[in-house]
């Protein structure tokens, strides 16, 4: 696309909203308990966070500035500022957005067909248990979850052609609000169930003996999946910022949002799973096995049931739209493509890889590959290998290639003084890329 002709965001607060849309997803309500109940409570936690500062919000603000630098896609973008040979960055960015999308996609199904579970009553006032032999009916059957899946991917790859326009953008400026009001109210519900203080002790407070390096993988690749870092999607989006704006303000703002719909995710979800008995451990099921039944425990259950779950829907349709279009951008750009060619052939692909993800909760549950299921296997090497590989050549292309001095200059056309720019720098340049790399290579072989 001819820079002069690029589409930029409207306003900050647009842009925001939207990055936030991207970032906000399946990654916070569902990803973010589920590893938190894998990986110890507390222990977790508190690794997060220190990650979310230290790794995620510096590589964000890198991200959006290789991005208005470049004007154009992951690609693109990379051989502009640090030559041709490291356009390759920009697949292993593209084949973790189709591996990503793929079970993302499954998952949003189960939250499409618990809409229609809520209209039907099929889910209104069951405990848990009840909840659980729902959950694994819809999931152990062959076909009913792909069906869903489809659904779900036939709506991103919709949104995908006809453009991201105003419409959703406004549906989402006024239904994200909801969303966060229904997550406060859910919160205040589960908390007080009976039972559930053991699960907020547990979830708050840090067990530092429980800290090993695969919760400290774990952690980064949740930073990444959760900021919607590593592959591109955050890159491409501050393509299209206008140069006034100030990169590293928006960067906190994006990521302080995120942080909070995740944290108060976990406490609505870990509270009910100790009140309800449940093991924190469970996996990917977890949220919907507990969810329904925090609704069970409450007035009006059904009418928020369904509510939360049109709402996650919407959260996950805005983050799924992103991951295709990462896709989607690379075979316009590459392979000349049109826009609705790529989007089909694309969001086909991409549909049929995620089938075994679906039939892996089920028929295939047997198949195990490294001790997991095919879904969380995809996950895992998506989320914990390509993302965080993806954030890794990330800070040695701006520390070492493109030079830190040149992102600054970048960032402070803003015409505002980044004043963290030394202590970024050095992070970028000399922590980034050796931590990334002693984590990455900890936590998988050893
Ligand atoms: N961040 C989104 C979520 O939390 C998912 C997502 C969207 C994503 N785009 C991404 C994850 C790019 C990794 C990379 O649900």
């Amino acid at each position: 696309m001819a820079n002069k002709d690029r589409e930029q965001w409207g306003s900050r607060i647009g842009f925001i909203l939207a990055a936030a849309g991207s970032a906000i997803g399946l990654g916070n309500i569902w990803r973010f308990p589920t590893v938190v109940g894998q990986s110890g409570g507390g222990a977790f936690l508190l690794v997060y966070l220190i990650i979310t500062f230290l790794v995620g919000i510096p590589l964000m603000i890198a991200e959006l500035t290789i991005g208005r630098r470049g004007q154009t896609n992951i690609v693109g973008s990379f051989k502009k500022v640090a030559g041709d040979n490291w356009g390759i960055i920009g697949a292993l960015g593209v084949a973790a957005g189709f591996i990503i999308l793929s079970f993302y996609s499954v998952i949003a199904g189960w939250g499409v067909a618990y809409i229609f579970k809520f209209l039907t009553g099929e889910l209104a006032n069951l405990g848990a248990e009840e909840v659980g032999n729902v959950f694994n009916e819809l999931t152990s059957n062959p076909i009913v979850p792909i069906f869903w899946h489809g659904i779900f991917m036939s709506m991103t790859i919709g949104i995908v052609i006809l453009g991201i326009d105003k419409g959703i953008e406004k549906a989402s400026k006024l239904l994200m609000p909801i969303l966060l009001v229904l997550l406060v109210l859910l919160a205040i519900r589960s908390v007080t169930l009976d039972g559930a203080m053991e699960g907020v002790s547990w979830y708050l407070r840090p067990n530092f003996a429980a800290i090993d390096r695969h919760i400290i993988l774990s952690a980064l690749g949740q930073a990444f999946f959760s900021f919607s870092l590593g592959m591109g999607a955050i890159l491409t989006y501050g393509s299209y910022l206008p140069k006034k704006e100030n990169i590293p303000g928006s960067a906190v703002y994006i990521a302080i949002f995120d942080i909070f719909i995740a944290v108060l995710a976990g406490f609505i979800i870990i509270p009910a799973v100790f009140a309800f008995g449940l093991e924190p451990g469970s996996g990917p099921p977890l949220i919907f096995i507990t969810l329904p039944a925090v609704f069970g425990a409450m007035p009006a259950g059904t009418f928020f049931g369904l509510l939360f779950f049109v709402l996650l829907t919407i959260a996950a349709v805005t983050s799924a739209i992103s991951l295709l279009e990462v896709v989607v951008a690379y075979f316009i750009d590459e392979l000349k493509w049109d826009r609705k060619k790529a989007s089909l052939l694309a969001g086909l692909a991409i549909f049929i890889l995620g089938i075994p993800s679906s039939l892996s909760m089920g028929v295939m549950s047997d198949n195990l590959i490294f001790g997991m299921p095919f879904l969380d296997f995809m996950d895992y090497f998506a989320s914990n290998v390509l993302l965080t590989l993806g954030g890794l050549f990330t800070a040695i292309v701006i520390g070492w290639v493109w030079k830190t001095s040149n992102a600054i200059s970048e960032i402070e056309k803003s015409g505002d003084k980044f004043l963290l720019a030394t202590p970024w720098a050095f992070l970028i340049k000399w922590i980034m890329p050796v931590v990334l790399l002693v984590i990455i290579v900890n936590g998988l072989f050893f």
